[in-house]
């Protein structure tokens, strides 16, 4: 097999390069990195965040009234949320915990939550957030508690089901039997409901995650737009699900035609315009580092790391690709090598057939590429493991945001 790692990794962009034979990402020596703050570890790059949030706010500039929100659930580190939040993003919360921690940061946030509670939505409507209504009986609630006394909301919005979904693996939000979103036959009704009690709404659909087909965010947007000109909503948004690509054959989804394309919407202006993507401004923004704990000779050979499931879950649920580089010794001949975490499962694999160096040994550091998006927040204590801690990158010096587990402390004696 080649020995191509330096134009392997710059498929993935420029932030990737070696200086004096070590591997380099967004201006830091990644074996160093390892060796400081041990592994497994995500570093993420305030850089790359802020560049994406660029490409995006460009892309979208067209658009009359646009706003960018972002998906808390695919990075929810306080440090992470503080500089989307200045850089004027808002921010979409999956419950009150998410809204919590926009409120910590300060950042205006919709909730968008499915199967509420009473309790939650008393909570939401006290704190005068804009609810994101997912089933007619949410909305049910809400007048329940309205007729109660509680603060009436400035906004809500209204999650519709299409009727169609698409996605990535089973990422797939919408369409027959899902559990996301109201018909549009029963969003009409609560629409007019809103709408006669004098409160203003949008109307807000989010149907699969890594979609790589710009007509499919323009399709969505503008059926969105044309029942919200319909029901008198004041608002849409087209939710997240911007693909990203993982794999070095694949292509960046083309932003810029699905700004035209909605920009290019007759009446588009006579509605604020929201998405709310969560992978497009974090995974690329962070790589998770493990070690080598020991390698089976045999055939292929099989590689251990010392993070696994535990710690990036996405391709033991999903058989999601993720690049795996041997950041140690990135000049040695690669040969088909499967490569796996030490959990007790044997979905425990990050690869099979990876280009990996021969030569690879016990205590390289390994280099696992597009983490920053539902890694750290989907990982867990499986087998009992401590979470692994999180660094960030900001202009070349590093700060630790995130102290890692431990053990004795975390897990062991928390117990009753
Ligand atoms: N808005 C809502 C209401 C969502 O449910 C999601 C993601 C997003 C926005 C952001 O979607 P994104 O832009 O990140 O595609 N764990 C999976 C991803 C699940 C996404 C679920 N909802 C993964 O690791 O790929």
């Amino acid at each position: 097999m080649a020995n191509g790692l330096v134009e392997a990794c710059s498929a993935f962009g420029t932030n990737f390069y070696r200086k004096g034979g070590k591997l380099h990402w967004c201006g830091v020596n990644l074996e160093d990195l390892a060796r400081r703050y041990g592994t497994p570890l995500y570093a993420y790059a305030s850089d790359e965040v802020r560049r994406r949030i660029k490409v995006l706010k460009n892309a979208f500039g067209a658009i009359p009234r646009f706003h960018l929100m972002y998906a808390v659930k695919a990075n929810n580190n306080v440090e992470i949320l503080k500089l989307i939040a200045s850089e004027g993003v808002r921010f979409d919360c999956a419950n009150l915990n998410e809204a919590a921690l926009a409120m910590k940061v300060g950042a205006p946030y919709m909730l968008s939550g499915i199967f509420y509670t009473r309790e939650e939505l008393e909570a939401a409507l006290r704190l005068k957030a804009t609810v994101n209504l997912d089933d007619p009986a949410a909305w049910d609630l809400v007048k329940e508690l309205l007729s109660e006394g509680a603060p009436r909301p400035k906004r809500l919005f209204i999650r519709l089901n299409p009727g169609w979904g698409r996605g990535a693996f089973s990422l797939i939000l919408g369409g027959e039997g899902s559990k996301f979103g109201m018909k549009p036959d029963d969003a009409r009704i609560v629409a007019r409901e809103i709408g006669d009690m004098g409160i203003e709404f949008g109307v807000h659909a989010m149907v699969g995650s890594g979609i790589f087909d710009p007509s499919h965010f323009i399709r969505l947007a503008s059926f969105l737009l044309d029942f919200a000109l319909d029901v008198g909503a004041v608002a849409i948004d087209f939710g997240g699900g911007f693909g990203v690509p993982y794999k070095p054959d694949e292509t960046e989804l083309d932003v810029r035609a699905i700004g035209d394309g909605i920009a290019s919407l007759p009446n588009i202006e006579k509605v604020e315009v929201y998405a709310e993507p969560g992978r497009y401004l974090l995974a690329s923004a962070g790589v998770l580092l493990c070690k080598i704990c020991s390698i089976k000779r045999t055939d292929p050979p099989i590689v251990g790391l010392d993070g696994g499931m535990n710690v990036l879950m996405r391709p033991a649920l999903y058989k999601a690709y993720h690049e795996i580089v041997n950041v140690t010794r990135p000049m040695s001949d690669l040969i088909p090598t499967t490569i796996v975490g030490r959990i007790c499962e044997s979905t425990d694999e990050f690869g099979r057939d990876r280009p990996f160096p021969s030569a690879s040994e016990a205590g390289d550091v390994v280099a696992i590429l597009h983490a920053g998006a539902y890694g750290y927040v989907m990982s867990s204590n499986y087998n009992s493991t401590a979470k692994p801690a999180e660094v960030l990158i900001e202009e070349g010096s590093v700060r630790l945001i995130r102290p890692r587990e431990e053990p004795m402390r975390d897990i062991v004696k928390s117990s009753p």
